[in-house]
């Protein structure tokens, strides 16, 4: 049987503005009502979606953010990933740290977001680029 349009909708966002961000956390929030997440889920994953999305424009200038809904074997569930050709992280794992910035931030937006999802990956090569992909999952 084909999967219905919500479980199927992409949505890519090119950040490179506040605006942006503020548009990817919106369609990342309606995305996670049509998914079924809670209002609470939807809240926690604007947040993550706002985060990467907040470094792409400070730390890139600018990028995407991918969002698709999943089902796997009968589990729903919302993919963000967060894409960019910027300078890349010296150090990940430094950058995972809480309270670990190079620039003027608190250093708790990679660590904070991956709390809040159920899978979190970061990838970053320096003169490469920087992708950020968090799975959760609403059931
Ligand atoms: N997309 C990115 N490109 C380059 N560097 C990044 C990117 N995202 C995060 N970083 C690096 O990782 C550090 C930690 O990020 P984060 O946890 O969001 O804290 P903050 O943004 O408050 O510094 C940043 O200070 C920056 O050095
Ligand atoms: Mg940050």
């Amino acid at each position: 049987m084909a999967l219905t349009p919500s479980l199927s909708a992409e949505v890519n966002v090119p950040i490179e503005s506040e605006r942006d961000i503020v548009i990817a956390r919106q369609r990342g929030r309606e995305l996670a009502r049509m998914l079924g997440f809670s209002s609470t889920d939807q809240a926690l994953l604007a947040t993550a979606i706002s985060e990467v999305a907040r470094n792409i424009v400070i730390y890139a200038q600018k990028g995407t953010v991918l969002l698709r809904g999943l089902d796997e074997g009968g589990r729903r569930g919302l993919l963000i990933s967060a894409e960019d050709h910027g300078p890349g992280i010296e150090d990940p794992a430094a950058a995972m740290r809480d309270g670990y910035s190079t620039g003027t931030g608190l250093g708790l937006g990679l660590p904070g977001a991956k709390r809040l999802v159920d899978e979190f990956e970061l990838e970053s090569k320096c003169g490469v680029g920087t992708t950020v992909t968090m799975k959760k999952w609403s059931q």
